[in-house]
């Protein structure tokens, strides 16, 4: 039996994991507006694994009988003022994530819930990595991004990245 206030977080979870594929779809299309699709694939790729890390939780949540919920997903705020700004809003929103991988991590090891301790770890590692990518991002576009041939670069470079499916598996 899972606790009852884990399981409500875990459900409010799947709920932000799409919202946060929602949001970097909504940061590529900004990418591709502004004629930058290097940085529209790396967002677009981030997506998909924000699609994954919401269908993790899903098995999860069906493997364990807990009761799943799908909410209505937000709309992502609408003003992107900069590339920057983007590039901040991404680190921010990992940072909020990661907080909220946290509370459920706390709430079941209350509950002495190690089942669910033992599949967020996979999550604590993963928020640390997307952390540092959206910092080393943000590095990047100071560096570089105020010549044109530099943000050129960059954007080839942002270009390269490709999708795979995550190294956890239910
Ligand atoms: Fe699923 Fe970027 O956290």
């Amino acid at each position: 039996m899972i606790d009852a206030k884990v399981s409500k977080l875990l459900n409010e979870q799947v709920n932000k994991e799409f919202y946060s594929a929602y949001l970097y779809l909504h940061f590529a299309n900004y990418f591709t507006e502004v004629g930058l699709a290097g940085f529209a694939n790396w967002y677009t790729v981030q997506a998909m694994e924000e699609r994954d890390h919401a269908m993790l939780f899903v098995k999860y949540m069906q493997h364990n009988g807990i009761p799943l919920q799908y909410e209505a997903i937000a709309k992502p705020e609408a003003s992107l003022l900069s590339h920057r700004h983007v590039l901040l809003g991404g680190l921010q929103h990992e940072q909020f994530v990661t907080a909220s991988i946290n509370a459920i991590y706390e709430s079941a090891y209350v509950v002495r819930d190690f089942r669910t301790m033992q599949f967020l770890d996979w999550f604590v590692k993963e928020q640390g990595e997307e952390e540092t990518n959206a910092a080393d991002l943000i590095k990047k576009l100071d560096l570089f991004g105020g010549d044109p041939k530099g943000l050129y670069m960059l954007d080839q470079e942002l270009a390269g990245r490709v999708y795979g499916p995550p190294s956890l598996v239910l």
